[in-house]
C-alpha cells in the first residue's frame, strides 16, 4: 500500500485529480479500449471532482472514451430524489464533463428485480474488461462503498443493510432524520473493488484518523472492510495531515520519506 500525505483537503483533492487525469491520459483510451473508472459519492470526493472538471475545462482531459461504474446506490429513493447517488453524480461531476451518457453506469436502486440488477452490474464490469482504477472514500466505520463491517471480503455486487451508525451519519443529507435514510442499498462488493487493477482511496479530516490508522497499521479484518486494501497489489491512499493524527510517528515518517520523490512524478502530464 502507498500512502500519500498532503497538507490539507484542497491539496489532497488536487493531487488525486491530477493522478487520475494522468492515468487516463497515459492509457490513451479509444472507443474500442476505454478507460474504466470506478466512482464514489460522499463529501470526500467532491473536491477531486471539482479539480477533474477544471482539468477538463482547460482542455487537458477528455472523458469521451471513459466508462464509469459507481460504487453504490440507495434502494427505494426515486431516481430524481435529491439524495439519490444518481442525482449526486450528475450534479457534482458527470454533467460537467464530456462523458457520453451511455458510458455511465450507476446501480438502479429502483429495479424491479434487484438481485438481477446486481448480477447484471457485475457482468457489465467484466464485459468491458474490468475496472482500471477504482476511486473511493471510507465511512467512519471503515466501510468502502456500502460494505459495512463484517461484510464478506470476497463479496460481489449485492444488497446490503446499512448500519444504524451509517444511517445516522448520512442523515445530515436527510433533514438530520435517520429514519429518512434508506435502510438498504446496492453496493459493489469488496471483491469487485479488489479486482480493479488499481484502487485509490481518499481519507480526510481528523474524524477519519482512527480509520486511516486501522487501515494502514491494523490487521486485515472484515470488521474494518477498508483494511483489505493491504492485500491489493496496487493500492494507493491519499490523505491529509489531519487524518494522520493516530498513526505512529514512525509510520508517518516512513511514508513522508519514501513518497517524497514520487509526488510530482505521479502527476507529470498535466
Ligand atoms: C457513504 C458512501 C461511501 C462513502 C462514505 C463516506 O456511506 N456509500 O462510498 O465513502 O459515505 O462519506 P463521506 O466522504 O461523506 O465521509
Amino acid at each position: 500500500m502507498r500512502l500519500i500525505i498532503q497538507e490539507d483537503y484542497n491539496k489532497l483533492s488536487l493531487w488525486a485529480a491530477r493522478y487520475i487525469a494522468n492515468k487516463i491520459i497515459e492509457f490513451k483510451p479509444t472507443s474500442e479500449r476505454p478507460f474504466v473508472l470506478g466512482l464514489p459519492t460522499g463529501s470526500t470526493p467532491i473536491g477531486t471532482y471539482k479539480q477533474l472538471i477544471e482539468i477538463h475545462r482547460q482542455g487537458k482531459l477528455s472523458f469521451k472514451n471513459v466508462v464509469t461504474f459507481n460504487m453504490d446506490e440507495y434502494i427505494g429513493l426515486g431516481e430524481d430524489h435529491p439524495q439519490s447517488y444518481r442525482t449526486f453524480m450528475w450534479d457534482n461531476f458527470l454533467s460537467h464533463i464530456d462523458i457520453p451518457r451511455d458510458q455511465v453506469n450507476i446501480p438502479n436502486g429502483n429495479a424491479k428485480d434487484i438481485p438481477a440488477e446486481c448480477a447484471a452490474y457485475e457482468a457489465k464490469i467484466k464485459a468491458v474488461g474490468g475496472v482500471d482504477l477504482f476511486l473511493g472514500g471510507v465511512g467512519a466505520d471503515g466501510h468502502i462503498a456500502f460494505n459495512e463491517p463484517f461484510s464478506s471480503l470476497n463479496s460481489l455486487t449485492r444488497v446490503k443493510t446499512l448500519t444504524h451508525d451509517t444511517r445516522v451519519i448520512n442523515s445530515r443529507f436527510f433533514d438530520n432524520d435517520y429514519t429518512k435514510v434508506p435502510r438498504i442499498a446496492i453496493t459493489v462488493g469488496i471483491k469487485t473493488i479488489m479486482d480493479a487493477r488499481e484502487v485509490l482511496l481518499l481519507v480526510n479530516g481528523y474524524g477519519k484518523a482512527h480509520v486511516l490508522q486501522a487501515m494502514v497499521e491494523g490487521p486485515v479484518t472484515h470488521a474494518m472492510t477498508c483494511s483489505v486494501l493491504q492485500m491489493h497489489q496496487r493500492a494507493l491512499v491519499v490523505c491529509d495531515e489531519e487524518a494522520t493524527n493516530n498513526l505512529k510517528v514512525g509510520t508517518y515518517k516512513y511514508f513522508k520519506d519514501i513518497e517524497s520523490e514520487n509526488l510530482d512524478a505521479d502527476c507529470l502530464l498535466i
